[in-house]
């Protein structure tokens, strides 16, 4: 059970990577709540059946299909969005990826493509949309980062250097937008047990290890998650900008 945040139903959401795992919850929390929803994801499809589902709530759910790495796309889709929907009120930067590879034996194209998706498209979306949102008057930037710029594992090393890029994006940029009344923040996941995540890495060894680790020991889903946009994307959380919040039971020493 999410807490309600009356002023959320004002809002327009754009939420990256809205179609799966984290970003999906993201969807359909907001729906509940927002008036209108904007995913951006490459996964068209599944974000139609979410739009659909959604049509219950009093919220418009609107789907974008683009390939977040594809900058030029991107910021035509951005335009669009800008020309046929409300001002975004809350931006979400979610989408991103978590391939392991060794440092020895990574390629130059696998670090700059996953800087792409990981970093690259969060800048973009904050350089096409901010100027809007600074002529409404405020708003709320949340950026999806994740506690492996803690954990630190060595088969992460270009994870998790995207993940702290994100830290010191939103450091800086908070620094940047305060003055408009925009706040900019992160929230950084713990392992949290979305559809990918249980076919590609989790095993029952890693999970029951995994869960040793942590201060209290939970299974994390999407549902420990989600109630932390909410908070961040509403006006409650007016005066927190600037902000990493480690989301992952106290699994990493952050
Ligand atoms: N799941 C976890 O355990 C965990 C932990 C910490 C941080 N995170 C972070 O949370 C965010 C979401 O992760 P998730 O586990 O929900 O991922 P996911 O793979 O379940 O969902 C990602 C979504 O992004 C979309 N997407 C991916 N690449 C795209 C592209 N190039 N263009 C358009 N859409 C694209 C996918 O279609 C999908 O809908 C990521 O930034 C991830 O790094 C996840």
């Amino acid at each position: 059970m999410n807490p309600i945040y009356p002023d959320l139903k004002n809002k327009h959401i754009l939420i990256t990577g809205g179609s799966n795992g984290i970003g999906e919850a993201l969807t359909r929390t907001f729906a509940e709540q927002a008036k209108e929803v904007t995913i951006l994801d490459q996964d068209y499809d599944k974000g139609l059946l979410i739009a659909k589902e959604c049509e219950k709530y009093n919220c418009k759910v609107n789907v974008y299909c683009v390939d977040l790495t594809d900058t030029n796309a991107l910021a035509s889709t951005l335009a669009t969005i800008k020309k046929e929907r409300p001002v975004v009120n809350v931006l979400i930067n979610n989408a991103g990826y978590d391939p392991r590879y060794s440092l020895l034996e990574m390629s130059d194209a696998q670090w700059n493509d996953l800087f792409q998706l990981n970093v690259t498209h969060y800048f973009i979306t904050c350089r096409e949309l901010l100027p809007d949102m600074i002529n409404a008057g405020g708003g709320s930037i949340i950026m999806t980062s994740s506690h492996q710029v803690w954990l630190a594992n060595p088969d992460l090393i270009a994870y998790s250097a995207t993940k702290a890029a994100i830290i010191g994006m939103v450091r800086s940029l908070a620094e940047a937008v305060g003055k408009h009344y925009i706040r900019v923040n992160a929230v950084a996941p713990g392992w949290i047990m979305t559809e990918r995540q249980l076919n590609q890495w989790v095993t029952p060894e890693a999970k029951h290890k995994n869960l040793q680790q942590l201060s209290i020991p939970i299974e994390l889903t999407t549902n420990e998650l989600v109630g932390i946009y909410l908070f961040l994307a509403s006006d409650t959380s007016r005066a927190i900008t600037r902000q990493t919040i480690v989301v992952d039971a106290g699994h990493a020493q952050s």
